[in-house]
């Protein structure tokens, strides 16, 4: 369903804006990435990477970001990627969406090599990142007419996109007004839409609910399955546990650079009930603790509202 699509070659119309892509501070290293294949299981996944690395250098020295992460998501998951303050989930999704170079590994987005062919893998992908930018002065409407005109569609196609992107994320009754003053949860539902507008195969959010009230977060909750539901697959980062369980089909905890579980939310607290002999499945807090080697005090200080 929708238009069809021609997006413009070019960098920066994922949805995504230039200025977000800037990091003065990478290490600039694509050279010596290995092509490393596995036989194709049947169909081909949403996003696959292998020994993903990204060191960021800096005056103070190396920073190790992402240690050698193997990832492989399937077409129409919601796939949850956890991880305290710190862990890489940022960085990994910045390699993942072409924001970020990787300096080794590789990563395909809908079987495109992100490295390679950074202009394709850009037309599959749709990225919603937590500072989203949203031009204050513009209503929603006219942002998603806009956004729909940059992906190469007439003015009849991008406006019909727009009220349908609008109804998906139930602000049509916002839609003329200036994105000043939409609320926190509305700019993140208007973002959401606009990352939509090319009808990515892959919508890759960075924490998508951070700071939002309880109502606006089970909304973003209800529009992501929406969206899942039409056929898009769902990467999304996430703190909260209490999401990663309500929302996720499989998830992957990373702590310093590194996978250190990953599985469904059923799996992860089955092995951790097996492995402790405990009488009764413990929680994905539970999971996320052992997992990370954190205590609940520690976790307080490190993660916002780990216990559900
Ligand atoms: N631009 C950067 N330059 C140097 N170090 C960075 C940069 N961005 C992130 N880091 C560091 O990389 C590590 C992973 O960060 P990040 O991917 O943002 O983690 P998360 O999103 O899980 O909180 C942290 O140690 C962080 O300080
Ligand atoms: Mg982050």
């Amino acid at each position: 369903m929708g238009p069809p699509m021609n997006p413009v070659a070019g960098p920066g119309l994922v949805g995504v804006s230039d200025e977000r892509t800037a990091r003065s501070d990478e290490v600039d290293d694509v050279a010596g990435v290995a092509e490393r294949t596995q036989p194709a299981p049947g169909t081909t996944a949403a996003v696959q990477a292998e020994a993903l690395v990204k060191h960021y250098g800096g005056r103070s020295g190396t920073v190790e970001a992402v240690r050698g992460v193997d990832l492989r998501v399937e077409a129409g998951e919601i796939f949850g990627f956890l991880g305290p303050n710190g862990a890489g989930k940022s960085t990994t999704v910045r390699m993942l969406t072409t924001l970020l170079s990787i300096t080794s590994g590789t990563a395909r987005v809908a079987g495109v090599d992100v490295a390679r062919e950074p202009d394709a893998a850009r037309r599959r992908i749709g990225v919603a990142l937590q500072e989203a930018g949203l031009d204050p002065r513009q209503t929603g409407r006219e942002l998603l007419v806009l956004q729909g005109r940059l992906f190469g569609l007439s003015v009849h196609e991008a406006s019909e996109r727009a009220g349908q992107l609008l109804a998906l994320v139930e602000l049509e009754d916002a839609a003329d007004r200036r994105i000043k003053g939409y609320s926190g949860g509305m700019k993140r539902r208007l973002d959401l839409a606009s990352a939509l507008v090319h009808e990515p195969d892959v919508l890759f959010l960075d924490e998508p609910t951070t700071g939002l009230d309880p109502v606006s977060r089970l909304t973003v909750w209800e529009e992501l399955q929406r969206i899942n539901g039409r056929g898009t697959t769902v990467f999304l980062t996430t703190q909260y546990l209490e999401e990663a369980d309500h929302l996720c089909d499989r998830l992957a905890i990373i702590d310093g650079g590194l996978i250190v579980r990953e599985g469904t939310p059923a799996q992860l607290k089955a092995d951790l009930r097996e492995r402790r002999g405990l009488g009764s499945d413990p929680t994905l807090d539970d999971v996320f603790l052992d997992a990370t080697g954190r205590t609940r005090d520690r976790v307080a200080g490190d993660v916002q509202e780990v216990s559900a």
